[in-house]
């Protein structure tokens, strides 16, 4: 998702408490292993990564006060919806204190979070890179699980929502090509067992109107 350009986005990411921002990046990095100290409690931390406009991980954060959450988004001008989003809850009076955003590509995830600082990862409607070029690109590419085990605690899974059925079954082999355990997978969310407790993004509320099948894997790190 990219959106034309916000005017003083960028700007107003810089100016905000709850934002860290990899062009600030000596305030991003010194915080590798601290997080905990920055939500102020010892919770766990989920991130979702490639959080577009916000709505899956705000929706998240309100359901889960007891889980502290962290928004990775690489555009400015689509992290500046999520932005509004929290402040606007916020004027309403509603705390969501444990949710805050970083704007970086997540390939700097390694450089970020220390190892086991992450309990859960969520990938919602990732970017398809269909030319084999850019495969490394993709979010569930070995590059990134590689990066994600860095990060994520020992228990910590990853939960993978897509419309594209070939980026899933290339994310199903690439999960398998570097050992992790996949241990739920479904081509049709809404119509499996799954759908108990499923929070929708806005790809997924776009696809599902449209009656495209979702598709959904839950998967755990190799030991
Ligand atoms: C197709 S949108 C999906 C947005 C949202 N997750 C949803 O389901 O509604 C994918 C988002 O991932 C972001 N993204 C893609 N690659 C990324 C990366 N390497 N690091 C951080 N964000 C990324 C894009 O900028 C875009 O906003």
């Amino acid at each position: 998702m990219r959106l034309r350009n916000v005017k003083g986005s960028r700007e107003r990411i810089e100016a905000c408490p709850f934002t860290f921002n990899e062009d600030d990046g000596s305030a991003l990095y010194t915080n590798k292993g601290k997080w905990n100290e920055i939500f102020k409690n010892d919770n766990p931390i989920h991130i979702e990564i490639g959080m577009g406009k916000g709505q899956f991980i705000t929706e998240l954060a309100l359901k889960n006060p007891n889980i502290n959450y962290i928004g990775i988004e690489k555009f400015s001008s689509v992290l500046i919806r999520a932005i509004e989003k929290r402040e606007l809850k916020e004027s309403e009076g509603v705390n969501l204190s444990n949710l805050l955003f970083i704007r970086m590509d997540a390939e700097h995830l390694p450089d970020v979070f220390d190892q086991g600082e992450i309990g859960f990862i969520y990938l919602n409607f990732s970017d398809p890179w269909p030319k084999d070029r850019h495969a490394k690109r993709r979010l569930t590419s070995p590059q990134f699980l590689n990066r994600y085990q860095k990060v994520m605690d020992k228990a910590a899974k990853i939960q993978f929502k897509t419309d594209n059925v070939d980026l899933f079954n290339y994310s199903l082999e690439s999960l398998n090509e570097s050992s992790w355990t996949v241990e739920e997978v479904t081509f049709d969310l809404h119509q499996s067992s799954y759908l108990e407790g499923n929070i929708m993004t806005e790809y997924e509320a776009k696809f599902v109107s449209e009656g495209k099948p979702i598709c959904r894997l839950l998967a755990l790190q190799p030991n």
